[in-house]
């Protein structure tokens, strides 16, 4: 798989001018989501190159993550004269740099294509390690490619747009990392200020925390083994996000995470003996930062049924990746039934439910 260049940028526009390269100008296109346009779109405009580029605008939200947005993109691209040797810049959050990745993936057999992640979310995950896709069949990420982006460029002044909530939505992500990589990585981590978030003390966390997901993707790009490590916290956290859409309270994608972290701690406690004073830690972490889905034991059934049907079992076991300790990463572990509702009683008495 080709190697991905991933830039946290001290210069944004000389960054891109050397991401495009020497793409004749008449060649580049951008795709922006009604948010981005707005927002983001403008600060590319200082790039001699981006200012004539075709700019092609998408419906925002993981609804519009689907086959006719993929086929419009498509076919703005026959419309307007793109080659294989084109260039599409994907400037969103992760729907469309996911969406973004797999049209120049497939168009012409594939094209050159930049992600620019606008969403903390989008930046330490969705951007970075090569997975496109869209939704199909009314399954999310259900038909796409594992094809990286030739560059990422990593602008943190495009965060200074989000709120509070899509803020601490990407730091779950940052939060995983540090759990399945080491003590010092979480120290630190755990003891960044989420209520001010302070954007230049972020920076080097940030990094540090793309750094891990690159070694880990560069190790196992296709996900047979060790990739399945940035799995950790997301076999019970699709199942809350997916259940907080069907009660009509829809949880961003970090808060979904962080909740399942707390159950997936709780396994790997019980399980591999990963240590309590770092697990109640972790709790009060999340339960500080992220609240509560509201859940009762009547939902315990739905939840493990969602996690039934999680794409990650190869089997018809739940597949879990856990910890013995920070940094020990166990893939490929199992959980009785009992145990897993085990989990969702301490996530109900840790958030105070
Ligand atoms: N989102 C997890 C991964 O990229 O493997």
């Amino acid at each position: 798989m080709p190697n991905q260049q991933v830039i946290i940028c001290h210069n944004f526009i000389a960054d891109l001018e050397n991401a495009i390269g020497d793409q004749p100008k008449d060649s580049i296109y951008i795709l922006t989501d009604s948010h981005t346009q707005t927002l983001c779109l403008h600060l590319l405009s200082g790039n001699k190159k981006c200012a004539n580029a075709r700019v092609f605008n998408i419906q925002p939200g993981d609804s519009h993550k689907n086959i006719e947005t993929l086929a419009s993109v498509w076919q703005f691209l026959c419309d307007n004269g793109a080659t294989r040797k084109s260039l599409l810049i994907n400037l969103g959050g992760g729907m469309v740099t996911d969406l973004g990745g797999f049209a120049a993936s497939t168009f012409k057999r594939g094209m050159r294509y930049i992600n620019i992640p606008t969403t903390l979310l989008g930046a330490v995950d969705a951007a970075v390690g090569g997975k496109t896709g869209i939704n199909f069949n009314g399954l999310k990420n259900e038909v796409g490619v594992i094809n990286p982006a030739e560059t990422v460029l990593i602008e943190t002044s495009f965060f200074e747009t989000l709120d509070h909530e899509n803020l601490v939505s990407g730091m779950a992500e940052i939060l995983k990392h540090a759990l399945i990589y080491s003590r010092e990585e979480w120290a630190k981590v755990s003891a960044f200020d989420m209520e001010k978030f302070d954007l230049k003390q972020f920076k080097p966390i940030l990094a540090a925390s793309i750094a891990i997901k690159e070694g880990i993707v560069e190790e196992d790009p296709r996900e047979q083994g060790i990739r399945k490590a940035l799995n950790f916290g997301h076999t019970v956290g699709h199942a809350f996000e997916s259940i907080s859409y069907e009660k009509g309270m829809p949880a961003l994608h970090g808060y979904a995470v962080a909740w399942g972290m707390i159950c997936e701690l709780y396994l790997s406690h019980k399980l591999l003996g990963f240590p309590k004073d770092i697990l109640i830690q972790a709790v009060s972490i999340i339960k500080d930062t992220y609240g509560a889905l509201a859940i009762s034991c009547k939902d315990y059934d739905r939840l493990f049924e969602l996690m039934t049907h999680d794409k990650k079992n190869d089997s018809k076991e739940i597949n879990f990746t856990l910890l013995g300790n920070i940094g020990d990463i166990r893939i490929n572990q199992n959980a009785s039934q009992k145990l897993i509702f085990e989990s969702l009683d301490f996530y109900c008495d840790s958030v105070g439910l």
